[in-house]
């Protein structure tokens, strides 16, 4: 029987899928594995289900020995998996494209309202039992219908983000590589009232927004960040955010998750969720079922559904 190991919990309707395949063996820890603990966890696997807090490399492979053939990572973004290192031992390594594209758009766009208006400073306020009455200059945002959405990194998700944006009325500049119609990337910054991160982390997008970009954004403009949290350089937002060189953020994802930069966590034009843009009973379904479909494949010595090539 193959030996098949997932880093952590997974819907059911996925592990019955691997269990036609081997032997499932689920961490039973519920929180990350350290990296020792990982190597440990995986010795003598056949096939590693993993999670995007998992460093999947050469040492895990070498951790699991030779009989390792995939390594599923149940997660779109790979920059925790090193492709190379795995390809270089002839693992096949997968991800989960398509099947997380309007959730995670959904979200951005839920933080996109919410950030432009102030609805967690509402709520902290009114949660705070604040006094308050309706006031025509109360707690004022800022209207979506006929400003710019700028879209950084335009694939799957970014596009979903646009057709929702076009609903509200927006207009859509977008910047990525080699995508028709798209503008440079300054020309994006000094357009977009709203700029939306969905390019894939990588050495060239590590704190693409720096200071110098957040100094390049409109003054009334914010910041959505859904994809991974190095894109965006914490300690540089929160300088910009202090300075008012742009008027707020909204987080998904964070450089040092869970860590959160604390100057952010104080300020009341930061919105901030803990990495929910898959998080949908039926999207994390679907990630999960996905992956064993991409590990039964392998193991069946079948071409799976969502390769990673390097
Ligand atoms: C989630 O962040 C993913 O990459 O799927
Ligand atoms: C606002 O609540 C309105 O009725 O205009």
């Amino acid at each position: 029987m193959a030996k098949i190991v997932v880093t952590r919990w997974i819907p059911d309707d996925a592990v019955k899928l691997l269990a036609e395949a081997g032997d499932v063996v689920v961490s039973p820890a519920d929180r990350p594995l350290t990296p020792d603990e990982l190597h440990e966890f995986v010795a003598g696997a056949d096939a590693v289900v993993g999670m995007l807090h998992d460093r999947l490399d050469g040492a895990l492979a070498d951790a699991a020995g030779p009989g390792l053939k995939v390594v599923a990572n149940v997660a779109v973004g790979y920059d925790n998996v090193d492709v190379p290192a795995l390809a270089a031992r002839g693992i096949v390594v997968t991800n989960t494209p398509g099947v997380l594209t309007d959730a995670t758009a959904d979200l951005a766009f839920g933080l996109l309202l919410a950030v432009t208006r102030r609805l967690g400073e509402g709520e902290r306020l009114l949660r705070s039992r604040t006094p308050w009455s309706f006031h025509l200059g109360f707690l004022l945002g800022s209207g979506l219908q006929g400003k710019t959405l700028g879209i950084v990194g335009y694939g799957q998700i970014g596009r979903a983000v646009a057709k929702r944006a076009e609903a509200f009325g927006m207009e859509i500049v977008h910047s990525g590589r080699s995508n028709r119609g798209s503008v440079p990337f300054e020309e994006l910054l000094a357009r977009s009232d709203v700029v939306s991160l969905h390019c894939p982390l990588t050495p060239e997008t590590r704190h693409l927004i720096d200071a110098a970009a957040l100094r390049a954004m409109k003054p009334g403009a914010y910041l959505v960040n859904t994809t991974r949290g190095p894109v965006v350089d914490e300690a540089a937002l929160a300088d910009a955010l202090e300075a008012g060189e742009i008027a707020g953020a909204a987080l998904d994802v964070f450089e040092k998750e869970p860590e959160v930069e604390p100057r952010l966590l104080g300020r009341d034009d930061v919105v901030l969720s803990p990495h929910l843009g898959s998080a949908t009973v039926e999207t994390r379904t679907a990630m999960a079922v996905l992956a064993a479909r991409n590990v039964v494949a392998v193991l069946a010595g079948r071409t799976p559904l969502t390769e990673v090539k390097p």
